[in-house]
This record gives C-alpha cells, structure tokens and sequence, in this order.
C-alpha cells in the first residue's frame, strides 16, 4: 500500500525525472504485401504505395492476440533491461483493440510475464495511445509514487478491419512495442509533453458497433459496422494540422529547438502525412524515422516498435533528444520530447 501524504511530504517541490530504460517488439511472421492484397480488393501495388508509401504490413494468426504479441515486446524490453517482472508496479497497455471489454488486456499481459506485484490498465486513445500512456507513467514516477513501469502498445487492427473495403484495408497492420520506464539519476527523461482530443470529431474515424451504442445484432454484423469506418481525405488533413501544431508546442514547452532534436518518430499512418508535417517543421526527412513501408500503421504499436528498432540498431545515444509526435481516432493527438 502507498501512503501519499509522507510521499507527498518527502518528495516536496522535487520531481523526479522519467526516462526509457528499456524497449523491446514483436511483429507477427506473416507478411501481407500489396500484391496479396491486389487478390483480395480492387487495387494496385502502385496505387498503394503512391498514396500511402506502405509496401507490406504484418497479419496476426488467428489464435494469436493483441496482449500475446505485447506479451512478447514486453518480454524484449525485460530482457533487454535486465529487469525481473516482479519489480514491475504498474502496466499501461494502450490499444484500441483490446482482447476482450474486460478484463483489460494490460490484465493478461501481467499475468503473461509474470509481474504479479504489477497494478494494470488500458488506454484507448486510438493511435495516439501509446504517447498518452507514457506521459500517464511519468506522472507516477514523477511524483515518487512507483519506481518501474512497463508501458505497452499492441494492436490486432486485422480484427477490425472490413477486408472488403479497399479505402482502409491497404492502411493497417498488427504488432506491439513495449518500454520499461524508471527514473535514472542524471538523466532528464520526458522533457514536455502536449496531449489533445477533439471531440466533435468522432464521426470521421471510428468503429461504429460493438461498444454499448450499437450493440452487436445480425443485422449490424450484415452491414459491417463492428469494422473500422474513416472519411480518408478529412482525417488527412486534419492529421497534418494537428501533429504539426503539437510537435510544435510540445517543442516550445521543452525549450529546444527543432535541429536540437536527433529524431523525429510520426505517426506512421501514410508517407505523405510524414512529408507535409517534415516539410511544414522544415526538418530533413532523414530525422525521421520511417517504418510504415514495412508494417503499415499499427496504430498504439507504431511509437514503441519504431523507438525500439532505432535504438537497437545503435542509432540512439544517451542525451540525444527524441520527439514522437501521433494522432488517431477521438480525434486525439499527442507529442512528447524526452532525452534518451
Ligand atoms: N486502391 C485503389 N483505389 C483506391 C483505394 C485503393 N486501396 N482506396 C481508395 N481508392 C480510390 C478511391 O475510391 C477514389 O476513387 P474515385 O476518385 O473514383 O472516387 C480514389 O482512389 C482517390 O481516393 P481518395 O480517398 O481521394 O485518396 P487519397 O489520396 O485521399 O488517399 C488515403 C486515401 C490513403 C486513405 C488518405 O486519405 C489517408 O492516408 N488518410 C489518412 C489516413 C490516416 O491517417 N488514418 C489514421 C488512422 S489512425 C487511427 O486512429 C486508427
């Protein structure tokens, strides 16, 4: 049990710093490329990676769930950081396609890795899940309330995808990427953060059934509404305004200035999406980090899958600053500069 008024007492006008110690990933091994997809909707591999830049994503199997592939990143990021689960205090799991309404599937992914003193809970905030989390995981450490916190994101969009509909079937693919957060002295961790909502948006990006609005009948399941619905050309624009307004503020609350920053990790929801908003930062596209080629957009898995293959591919040292800037369904943005 956690006595607040002595913590609040010692830890008076001192917040303690939130930094990633560790990462990890999983992707599932089937690969569906855009010629797969040519056989199953009317499209092209063209068609695709002109309006998009995604050449293939990966598909879960079907007995393999969202918290099995975060499971496996968070597994990585213990092994990687050395940390034995049960010193884990808390795990956020952000996905908007979670195992079941409840239990939440942060729920069975402590029960997976074994992280039995670990509290546990979701975030949906759609893509902009995984950067709500952490910046929910460094208000607990800040305040010197939990020392070790595993944050995942995880995604089976495949289940909620309409594989009949070309508009949104290209766009989206299954993964999970976790990170373990403490504090580590001398280290400035999550500098600043800019989290947004706006919710007169919900229309333009969502997944109509399947919640208490429209519950599930035959009759919906005929007309398809428990998949993902998006108006692609309103959520585009949209996205280019509101990630780039948040990266910027997020920068400004930071006080540092966008060549200070080594990386620039998007939203990988569409590579022209990624242009505009590096091209309105007036930042060099070889600061960003770009794996939706590969995996299409995993939704809360994009942030830690791409922080996870930068970093093991030695591209990160400590100090360097690192801005992550998302958006997703709600609408929902999100951004956040933290030293590595
Ligand atoms: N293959 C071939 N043709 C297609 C396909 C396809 N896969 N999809 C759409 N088309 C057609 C359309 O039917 C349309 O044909 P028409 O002119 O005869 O009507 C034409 O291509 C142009 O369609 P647009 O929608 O105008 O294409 P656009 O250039 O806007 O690109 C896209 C569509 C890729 C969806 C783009 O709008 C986009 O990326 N939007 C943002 C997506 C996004 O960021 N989503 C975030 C989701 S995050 C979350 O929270 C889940």
């Amino acid at each position: 049990m956690i006595n607040l008024s002595k913590m609040q007492k010692s830890t008076e006008n001192v917040r303690r710093s939130a930094s990633i110690i560790s990462t990890g990933a999983y992707l599932p091994s089937r690969v569906l490329t855009n010629a797969d997809l040519e056989k199953m909707v009317d499209t092209s591999d063209e068609w695709i990676l002109s309006r998009t830049g995604i050449r293939e994503r990966r598909i879960a199997a079907e007995d393999e769930f969202t918290s099995d592939m975060g499971a496996r990143a968070a597994q990585q990021a213990l092994e990687l950081g050395g940390i034995d689960p049960q010193s884990i205090d808390l795990i956020i799991v952000a996905t908007c396609t979670a195992d079941t309404v409840f239990p939440s599937t942060a729920c069975y992914i402590q029960n997976k890795i074994g992280a039995i003193r670990a509290a546990a809970f979701d975030v949906q905030a759609a893509c902009s899940g995984f950067l709500y989390a952490l910046v929910t995981a460094e208000q607990f450490i800040s305040s010197g309330v939990y020392k070790t916190i595993m944050v995942v994101g995880a995604e089976k969009l495949s289940s909620i995808v309409n594989w009949q509909d070309r508009n949104t079937c290209v766009l989206f693919g299954d993964g999970a990427g976790a990170v373990i957060l403490q504090h580590r002295p001398g280290s400035r961790g999550l500098l600043a953060f800019d989290l947004g909502a706006d919710g007169a948006q919900t229309s333009i990006l969502s997944v109509p059934a399947s919640g208490c609005r429209i519950p599930m009948t035959p009759e919906i399941l005929d007309q398809r509404l428990q998949f993902l619905q998006m108006a692609g050309k309103e959520v585009f624009k949209y996205a280019v305004n509101a990630m780039n307004r948040s990266a910027e503020e997020c920068l400004e609350k930071a006080g540092v200035k966008p060549e200070q920053v080594r990386w620039f990790i998007p939203h990988q929801a569409n590579q022209r999406i990624v242009d505009a908003v590096a091209q309105r930062m007036n930042v060099g596209l070889e600061h960003f980090v770009i794996n939706l080629e590969r995996y299409g957009n995993t939704s809360a898995a994009c942030m830690p899958i791409a922080l996870h293959e930068t970093s093991v591919a030695g591209k990160l040292d400590r100090g360097d600053l690192v801005l992550m800037v998302s958006f997703g369904g709600g609408l929902t943005w999100a951004s956040t500069v933290l030293e590595w």
